[in-house]
């Protein structure tokens, strides 16, 4: 049963001692991030990726999330992902081989042009090297701004990889939005490599499949419902979402509108659904509601991360082996830091 799962966990610490941190992302289950050392977005945890001491990092958050702490951390630690199936789908739909053909394709209908890739760090190590290697810088949710302020200032125009609406909506908040072009190179119906190139944000089709489906209706019910509700969402939501809401941002800033709130205020967070629970359980004193309504914004690849899959990482190391690490290949590595160190760098 749980209990006795989470005296298991807890016994596998004591045991580790020093030699563990436990890195939870927001959206993770409660029986993990109770067990976490940090609990944060994922501009945070790369920072507390990148200020462990410990051996072993065991990450609960996704694959993209765990390559980006093995690629920030000492070569003397290891990264541990309790699931391999913690894939995010966002991150697959921008895959180096694909981004590279059709770099390609964009250079050559824009040659005059300097233009800097912006990766999410949603993405693989390959994309974040890749990004690297032309001069780009990778950025998150909590950041987007000062990067693209970063790269415009350098070069002419950006290509963000690969969320579509996190570079609209960031766009809109520098009030870049006319200079804006979705490209999906493989629609044949689709904007052409000269077309795109033409604007100065050139945004790659790729979504996340859990906060593409909050709809400005899913806004509108709340505030009937609930007329003195407040309403934040996260910028991988749609735009017309993004435009209804009082408040958009990070997990952190969606943390940080609750902990602020006055007791008795509502707030409807617009994010996957599991952080929303956590923040009803953290602030009792706040009205935590679920922008959702009846669809379950609930994120597969986060919850791939199972209590039962740490316990056996955890109880493995005790017993002297290492399960489910997470490596990324040398050469790899040392671009894909470069591009997440220019990150950093933005942001102090
Ligand atoms: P943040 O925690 O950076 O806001 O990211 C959200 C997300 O979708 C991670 O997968
Ligand atoms: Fe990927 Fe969306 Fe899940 Fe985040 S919430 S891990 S972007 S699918």
């Amino acid at each position: 049963d749980e209990a006795e799962r989470s005296e298991r966990i807890e016994a596998a610490l004591d045991a580790l001692g020093d030699d563990v941190v436990i890195l939870g992302h927001n959206y993770q289950r409660r029986e993990i991030v109770e067990h976490a050392d940090f609990i944060g977005d994922s501009y945070q945890l790369s920072k507390e990726a990148a200020n462990a001491d410990a051996e072993y990092v065991i990450f609960g958050g996704v694959t993209f999330m765990a390559e980006s702490a093995d690629i920030i951390t000492d070569d003397s630690q290891t990264v541990i992902l309790p699931s391999m199936e913690a894939s995010c789908p966002m991150a697959g739909m921008a895959e180096a081989l694909q981004v590279d053909a059709a770099w390609a394709e964009i250079t050559d209908a824009a040659p005059d042009a300097d233009i800097i890739p912006i990766t999410y760090m949603n993405s693989y190590a390959d994309l974040k090297a890749f990004t690297a290697e032309h001069g780009g810088a990778v950025c998150t949710s909590s950041n987007a701004h000062l990067v693209f302020d970063w790269a415009l200032e350098k070069g002419d125009k950006v290509l963000f990889l690969p969320d579509k609406h996190l570079g609209e909506n960031t766009a809109h908040r520098l009030g870049l939005e006319d200079e804006t072009a979705d490209w999906d190179p493989w629609d044949p119906e689709g904007k052409d490599a000269a077309e795109v190139a033409e604007s100065d944000i050139i945004l790659w089709d790729g979504y996340c499949q859990v906060h593409e489906r909050f709809r400005e209706s899913h806004i509108e019910d709340i505030r009937e419902k609930h007329p003195d509700a407040n309403v934040v969402v996260h910028p991988e939501c749609r735009r017309e979402v993004v435009e209804a809401a009082d408040v958009v941002g990070s997990t952190s800033t969606i943390c940080e509108v609750v902990e602020e709130a006055d007791p008795g205020d509502q707030w409807a967070i617009g994010t996957e659904i599991h952080l929303a629970n956590h923040l009803d359980r953290w602030h009792p004193e706040v009205e935590v509601l679920p922008l959702c309504g009846d669809a379950c914004m609930d994120c597969n690849a986060m919850r791939q991360i199972d209590p039962n899959y740490l316990t056996w990482v955890l109880e493995e190391l005790v017993a002297g082996r290492e399960r489910n690490v997470i490596e990324v290949a040398p050469r790899e590595k040392e671009l894909a830091e470069v591009a997440m160190d220019r990150m950093l760098e933005l942001q102090g």
